[in-house]
């Protein structure tokens, strides 16, 4: 069983900074990112936090992250919008975007927009939490599709051609937001990615190995298996609708981002590809009255508690609000990383000349 370090998010959110722009990112695109990962951390998803940071300085400097890219509103037009992250960092691009897309749902009601090579944009429950803090309405996507694609196989195929291509949907209660947010996998790539670092199995189910045959060692994944998709022909069918929707972005380019794939792509062949973010922001007081659309929501969800349990059940949760108890307990208790995820992190922070902060073993 593998060792903890337990570090203040405030620490990692420094380190984080520090070593992306140290490798070239602007400072406020480095904390922003920094800041993302570790949100993730407090969120319970460790497979997008500062786990992130080594795989983020190799894209780096093999130049598929490029650092100090900004985004930009390409096209316009009534609700819609599309933003080129000119290869940057995702996490940076997708909150331009993000708050482009408020601005225009606070003026026309609703808007869409569109986001092209944006690389790995993070935990995509993220924006749509941001979002519905702010009283809107929302949904993310982001997606990719093709031959070799990603880590996922169609339902019914033995292929990778899909990514991990996750849904995210926010609405606003007054307090804490309703998230659902998950990939349209049984698990996220970046869950098999933390199993590995723990050294341990994955749940059955989750993966099968190159020729097709189901296991539960992350390793082989790694060595060319495949991730399932949920729900057999409906999560693949969602799988296939983010990438097709994220598409819109991708119109007229040769070489769509593999925003969100798991690897890249074996197969160089165009045209078949397709990937991109797609992003829905509504302002509830379009329909009418914003307050009483909120505690609506409010009335729904607090009844959705006392709902009865089914046996063995302790409590029925809200989508969104394991991931609310878990920072709470992270902002008091510190992030545990696995010492593998220390080690690596150390290891481009001393490349990078950044001093790591103080951890406690745990
Ligand atoms: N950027 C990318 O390309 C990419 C790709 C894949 C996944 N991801 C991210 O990976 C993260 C993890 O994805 P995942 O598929 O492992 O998610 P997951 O299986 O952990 O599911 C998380 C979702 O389920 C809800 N949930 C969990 N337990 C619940 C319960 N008992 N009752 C009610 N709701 C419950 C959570 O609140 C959340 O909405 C997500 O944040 C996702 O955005 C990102």
């Amino acid at each position: 069983m593998a060792g903890y370090r337990i570090v203040e998010p405030e620490a990692l959110e420094v380190l984080g900074t520090e070593v992306f722009v140290a490798l070239g990112t602007p400072g406020d695109v480095g904390r922003e990112v920094a800041a993302h990962l570790v949100r993730a951390n407090l969120a319970g998803h460790d497979s997008h936090g500062a786990i992130r940071i080594p795989q983020y300085a190799t894209m780096i400097a093999q130049g598929t992250i490029r650092p100090a890219s900004r985004p930009t509103i390409t096209r316009e037009r009534g609700a819609a919008m599309l933003v080129d992250a000119g290869d940057g960092f995702g996490q940076f691009a997708t909150a331009f975007a993000l708050e482009r897309g408020m601005e225009r749902a606070a003026d026309l009601g609703a808007a869409v927009v569109t986001l092209r090579r944006a690389n790995h944009i993070g935990r995509v429950g993220d924006y749509t939490e941001k979002a519905a803090r702010r009283g809107y309405v929302a949904e993310v996507t982001v997606g990719a599709a093709g031959p070799g694609i990603g880590g996922a196989a169609p339902f019914g195929g033995a292929a990778r051609f899909l990514g991990t291509n996750p849904w995210s949907l926010g609405v606003p209660t007054g307090g804490e937001p309703v998230v659902v947010d998950f990939a349209t996998t049984v698990v996220a790539e970046g869950k098999v990615r933390v199993a590995r670092a723990k050294r341990e199995p994955l749940p059955p189910g989750c993966i099968v190995d190159k020729a097709g045959q189901a296991s539960t060692d992350p390793e082989d994944f790694y060595a060319g298996g495949m991730l399932l998709p949920f729900g057999g022909h409906k999560g693949y069918g969602l799988a296939l609708a983010a990438a097709l929707f994220g598409g819109l972005a991708a119109i007229g380019e040769s070489d769509p981002s593999m925003a969100g794939a798991a690897a890249p792509p074996t197969d160089k062949g165009e045209g078949d590809r397709i990937a991109g973010v797609f992003m829905l922001v509504v302002d509830p007081g379009a329909f009418g009255d914003r307050e009483a659309y909120t505690a609506a929501v409010a009335r729904v969800t607090a009844s959705l508690k006392r709902v009865p349990t089914a046996p063995g059940v302790p409590e029925v949760l809200l989508p969104g609000e394991p991931e609310a108890r878990t920072r709470v307990q992270r902002q008091r208790e510190g992030i545990a990383l696995p010492d593998d995820t220390w080690e690596a992190i150390a290891q481009v922070a001393s490349g990078a000349g950044v001093a790591m902060p103080a951890a406690r073993p745990s």
